[in-house]
């Protein structure tokens, strides 16, 4: 990494609102409108964050936090905050370098990317560019050899887990892409192969657990019910996410779903979140609930927008002076003393969209 760009970027964004600022100001409409938009009426979009603003903490005083720390593992290893890359299908069109750009600022930070299967440069070449944690996320497009292949070069290539997203058996309108008439570079409607995500099963998810031995998350839970059936086929991550409000509309946001799948899976797996994530208090909350790992999707994409790799790095320096603050604040001196009696519900302020987490923004 140039270490003079990161010092002037470091200099220049004291907020991860400017870093949105800067993002909006460089992305060109197509790309700009594809990454913030969701599925018709973003309905699910809002709700995210109407969720996470429903949360109020409940701080404890007098407990001694001159230290804390804000680290946590992933699959047995150190990471520096709980949180990684979410997979983002075309990166490339909002960075240049693509996932490699995203994989070198979640390298120099300390945090793992979870690679989309529809992402420039492919899953080789993006392990080639830095020595991250990775997980690798498929869009099942093709049949059982097919994804058998992909496990194997993930495999092949350190990939640490293998994640099926499983919230797509229909491609959603995105109407601002419609109306923007943004046909996006990496292909027309349709992709290739959806009939297979459309007629994917529980089925598959079985033969998947008894031929490979690659922990699996399954990405889009969202209800008690998958998770249990989840739990059912020994998956090890309930991964509860609505697809960042791009898939169904008039889904529940993440953050409102989460107790219930906590609740549900009961320690007997790890439950991962995403939806609206773009605060440090926002992980917090998460955490709080019973949460082990934040899935952060637009927020990375509008660092690297915004400024490349060391936009990113800084984006997550920011997220976590941020979460230091709100644990030393709430009287926690790490996650591990953070429990569910730090939040409650509270009727929320302000408006609900993607960027209500930025107050200050230019509308
Ligand atoms: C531009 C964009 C592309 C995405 N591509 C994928 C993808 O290829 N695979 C996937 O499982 N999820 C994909 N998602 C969903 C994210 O992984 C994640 O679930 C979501 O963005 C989280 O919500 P947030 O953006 O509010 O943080 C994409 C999201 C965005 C914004």
């Amino acid at each position: 990494m140039n270490t003079a760009h990161l010092g002037k970027v470091r200099d220049e964004f004291l907020t991860l609102q400017e870093l949105v600022a800067a993002a909006r100001r460089n992305l060109p409409p197509g790309p700009w409108s594809y990454l913030v938009g969701g599925a018709e009426t973003e309905t699910t979009v809002r709700r995210n964050r109407l969720a996470l603003d429903s949360i109020a903490f409940r701080p404890r005083v007098l407990r001694d936090v001159s230290q804390v720390d804000v680290a946590s593992n992933f699959f047995g290893r150190k990471i520096r905050l709980p949180v990684m890359l979410a997979p983002i299908g075309g990166l490339e069109s909002i960075v240049e370098g693509g996932a490699a750009a995203a994989a070198r600022g979640a390298a120099q930070f300390g945090v793992p990317q979870m690679l989309s299967s529809v992402c420039q440069p492919g899953l080789e070449q993006t392990a080639a560019a830095a020595d991250t944690l990775r997980v690798f996320q498929l869009y099942v497009r093709g049949d059982d050899a097919w994804v058998d292949d992909h496990v194997r070069r993930a495999k092949d290539h350190g990939y640490t887990a293998f994640c099926l997203t499983v919230d797509v058996a229909m491609y959603s309108r995105r109407e601002r892409d419609l109306i923007g008439r943004f046909i996006k570079p990496w292909r027309a409607t349709a992709p290739a192969g959806s009939n297979f995500q459309s007629a994917l099963s529980w089925d598959q998810v079985k033969r998947f657990k008894d031929k490979h031995d690659v922990p699996l998350i399954i990405k889009g839970i969202a209800t008690a019910e998958d998770a249990e059936l989840a739990l059912q086929h020994g998956v090890e991550v309930i991964y509860v996410s609505n697809h960042g409000g791009r898939q169904l509309d008039h889904g529940l946001g993440s953050a409102a779903i989460l107790p219930e799948v906590v609740a549900a899976v009961g320690g007997r797996a790890e439950v991962w979140v995403d939806g609206g994530f773009m605060r440090g208090t926002d992980v917090v909350k998460a955490i709080a609930l019973g949460a082990k790992c934040v899935g952060l999707g637009r927020l990375p994409c509008l660092a690297l927008g915004a400024a490349g790799t060391s936009g990113l790095l800084r984006a997550l320096e920011l997220l976590e002076e941020e979460v230091r603050i709100c644990l030393g604040l709430l009287g926690t001196a790490s996650f591990a003393e953070l429990t569910p009696r730090h939040v409650t519900a509270a009727p929320p302020v302000g408006e609900h969209d993607v960027f209500s987490a930025f107050p200050h923004l230019e509308k």
